[in-house]
């Protein structure tokens, strides 16, 4: 490379800081986003899209956060998806046992199929069901993971109890999910991307945008949980998306 290159990617990398960090958070109300996965054509685009780079990046990002806790025992992944992260999961964590659940039966056909292609339906259960009424026992799992769902959740507050309701006293939930006062940058980008790369059947429903619109922000998530009695909690934002993770306190 020679010194001329280098400073053109230099320059580039500048000017991108500073486009990203000069411009201020956007904000919005809160939008509801219903996701139609059960549309054949929506589900099928869903899981094209989640084969994109920058959803490999992001998946990478929560496979690095899972590396901090021990996870060992039984790991829901809620609102699964296409099942592109339970499969890593599964072959990235030996000791668990996973379930995979989502709301959408097509949807969790396609997890079923990537699951099958990965030699792994022996260790990856599925199962159909709402965040609001999960089909799982008291206390009878280990950890929880949700990504890019929470945003969709109906009624996040009876969510959140069943997910307390199912966990083991000392078991951790942990949710990624947009913010939706995050950088106009990514608001920018997310509509180029919309015009540019998105198939029609999402761009139909308003999708990726309508999803980093009905994201939360901290203090709505703060409020719910003080309304909730979650004391034991870390939200960590982040450009445009964030961590939330709760440790079940006994006296939930
Ligand atoms: C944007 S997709 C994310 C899928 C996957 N977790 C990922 O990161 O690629 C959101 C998923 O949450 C599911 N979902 C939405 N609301 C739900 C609910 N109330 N209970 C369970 N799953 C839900 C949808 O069916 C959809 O598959």
């Amino acid at each position: 490379m020679n010194q001329w290159t280098l400073f053109l990617i230099i320059l580039a990398c500048i000017i991108l800081v500073i486009l990203i960090f000069s411009v201020p958070r956007k904000k919005i109300e809160r939008i509801v986003s219903i996701e139609a996965l059960d549309d054949p054509e929506v589900a099928k685009a869903f899981e094209k899209m989640t084969n994109f780079f920058p959803f490999k990046i992001l998946r990478k990002r929560i496979i690095s956060e899972l590396k901090h806790y021990d996870l060992h025992g039984i790991l829901v992944d809620v609102g699964c998806g296409s099942g592109n992260l339970a499969v890593q999961i599964a072959n990235e964590f030996n000791d668990l046992e996973l379930i995979a659940m989502d709301l959408s039966k097509e949807i969790l056909n396609l997890a079923k199929i990537r699951a099958t292609k990965a030699h792994l339906d022996e260790k990856i259960k599925f199962k159909i069901g709402s965040v609001e009424k999960i089909p799982l026992d008291d206390k009878s799992v280990d950890f929880i993971i949700s990504s890019l769902s929470l945003h969709h959740w109906y009624d996040p507050k009876l969510a959140f109890k069943e997910l307390l309701r199912i966990i083991k006293d000392d078991g951790i939930i942990l949710i990624f999910d947009f913010r939706r006062n995050s950088r106009r940058f990514f608001y920018g980008l997310l509509k180029f991307a919309t015009k540019v790369v998105v198939p029609n059947a999402l761009k139909k429903i308003n999708e990726p945008l309508g999803s980093l619109k009905a994201g939360y922000i901290t203090e709505e998530l703060k409020a719910m949980f003080s309304d909730l009695n979650i004391k034991d909690y870390v939200i960590k934002p982040y450009l445009a998306w964030m961590f939330i993770s709760i440790k079940k306190s006994y006296d939930l």
